[in-house]
């Protein structure tokens, strides 16, 4: 899937080329642009020998250790266990909900409804199940008055979960509406850096949790002067394999071959440009790592997001200390992750690539215009991460260690993600007995691959853009058939030759535009397969 870097975010990575470049702006990420450039990759060799981990040379072992070399800096909280269910999730970014629709989602295994409450203008989530007789919440409506009903029958809710309504109490019976039981369990849930956030426990201690805990914050999402589209994306594998897909650099110029621009090393050894990367882990402990990618930094912020930021630009001895001061203040470019964890073999992805320069081409080029391209990144290595997960769900996730042989230092930050899931959740997501740890079985290949239910019902500007174009189509459909049908039935001489041949002229243009816009609909909105073998 993807580095999804690419996307729209401009070559973070490339110190020489963060001047605002509007194609590689709209059709390539840079996310990976930032790791793979040789001339900012060199590591600080004192720096390194700090370092928790890098990979393994490949002198040095066949397989991972699972315990800290010796050389290793005490890891804190190293006797701790992750607590995956005392933990802020992101649920979606608040730019693709509408407010007129409860929606169906799942995190971490839970389903919940997410709706909005006009009455205390907040967005809500609820346990998508019904008091009653427990039919999902995610398929009723909101009604005249703001609140959640229930269409099986009727139970109406308001923002606190609290029953409003139960159409069959007699009038001047009991109360019973107002039982406990008859409430819907309602999350805490807030909205920060553009983005809905639920804690995954309904017990009324958490109630008030956003006041003792937030969710991660992510500076760069709300500096107005950074542009930060979103991008959200339902993927068929796991979290896990997601997550280190997006810690991983150096399968940028091979699974996107061709989709995103990669700096090319001095000499060549294969097509792709594949090379040495120093990548290396600075700390690591139960809240995540930071690492060093050269002249990125990055965060591993457990358990979802994966952030790199550019750091400072380096001042130009020769340049005056105004002009380094300016060049700091206008290059500033962040990659951002958040990676949820849905159920095994499933997960989701927020992305956003937050930028201080080039901000007009986010004001003028449309969302969904970004998204074919990033959509296309994830496509491009989703078949092989979905056959790989398979593969490591045989072996045992517990085993990823001894199963995977990495012996370079562009797997560093794979290694240290790895490290963290074993060290402290046991090499797995806790699903707390949900599931039966077997993945779901591999649908086909156009439905692995689907874009339409995995993306634009659940983006707003695609799905304008998917109806639009839709609407051109048969526009186009219609002008075709009218202009040959005006030519049937014109006789001979009424009007001249050359409007006569104009009119055929339109029919063909409007038939061939049509199948055009079909053709694109298809590739771009519906299913678009990838072959590697042929790019
Ligand atoms: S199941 Fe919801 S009202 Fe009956
Ligand atoms: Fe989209």
């Amino acid at each position: 899937m993807e580095a999804l870097p690419a996307f729209s975010v401009p070559s973070l990575y490339n110190s020489t080329s963060i001047a605002p470049d509007i194609t590689s702006a709209i059709r390539k990420p840079m996310f990976f642009n930032l790791q793979l450039n040789p001339k900012l990759s060199l590591p600080d060799r004192k720096k390194l020998k700090s370092r928790l981990f890098t990979a393994l040379s490949p002198t040095v072992s066949t397989e991972l250790s699972t315990d800290p070399p010796a050389d290793e800096p005490e890891i804190e909280g190293s006797t701790q266990k992750f607590d995956w269910y005392s933990q802020w999730y992101p649920v979606m970014p608040v730019c693709d909900l509408d407010k007129r629709a409860p929606h169906a989602k799942k995190v971490l295994g839970i389903d919940v409804v997410v709706w909005w409450d006009r009455n205390e203008s907040a967005w809500k989530v609820f346990d998508d199940t019904c008091p009653h007789r427990l039919a999902p919440l995610s398929e009723g409506r909101i009604d005249q008055w703001g609140r959640l009903q229930c269409v099986y029958h009727g139970w109406c809710f308001d923002g606190s979960g609290d029953c409003k309504l139960i159409p069959q109490a007699p009038r001047d019976g009991p109360p019973i509406h107002t039982f406990k039981k008859a409430c819907a369990a309602a999350y805490p849930s807030t909205v920060q850096n553009d983005i809905l956030w639920f804690w995954p426990n309904t017990d009324p201690q958490y109630k008030d949790i956003i006041s003792r805990k937030k969710p991660p914050y992510i500076p760069e999402l709300d500096d107005p002067s950074f542009t930060r589209l979103m991008g959200n994306r339902d993927i068929p594998y796991g979290y896990e394999i997601l997550i280190e897909n997006l810690m991983d650099p150096s399968h940028v110029p091979y699974a996107h071959y061709g989709l995103m621009p990669t700096q090319q090393p001095k000499e060549k050894v294969d097509r792709e440009g594949g090379r040495p990367l120093e990548l290396s882990i600075d700390k690591l402990d139960i809240n995540g790592f930071t690492a060093d990618q050269g002249w990125s930094d990055s965060k591993f912020m457990s358990p979802c997001i994966f952030y790199a930021y550019s750091k400072p630009d380096q001042p130009n001895v020769s340049a005056s200390s105004a002009d380094a001061k300016k060049s700091s203040r206008q290059r500033k470019a962040a990659l951002i992750f958040i990676c949820i964890p849905v159920s095994p073999g499933k997960s989701r992805l927020i992305w956003s690539f937050p930028r201080n320069f080039g901000r007009w081409i986010d004001k003028v080029v449309p969302r969904w215009i970004f998204h074919i391209g990033q959509n296309l990144i994830l496509d491009s290595d989703l078949y092989l991460l979905h056959v790989q997960e398979h593969k490591i769900m045989d072996v045992g996730p517990s085993n990823w260690q001894k199963a995977c042989f990495v012996p370079t230092k562009s797997d560093a930050l794979v290694v240290g993600y790895r490290k963290w899931l074993k060290k402290y959740s046991g090499g797995q997501v806790e699903w707390r007995g949900k599931y039966s740890g077997l993945l779901p079985p591999s649908p086909p290949r156009e439905q692995l691959m689907d874009r339409y239910w995995s993306h634009v019902v659940n983006c707003k500007s695609c799905r304008v853009a998917y109806k639009s174009l839709n609407v051109a189509e048969v526009v186009l459909q219609l002008i075709s058939v009218a202009s040959v049908g005006i030519v049937a039935a014109m006789k001979e001489g009424m009007v001249s030759a050359a409007a006569r041949n104009s009119l055929v002229v339109m029919a063909v243009l409007s038939f061939a535009l049509s199948r055009w816009v079909a053709h694109f609909v298809y590739k771009n909105f519906r299913y678009h397969d990838y072959n590697h073998a042929f790019r």
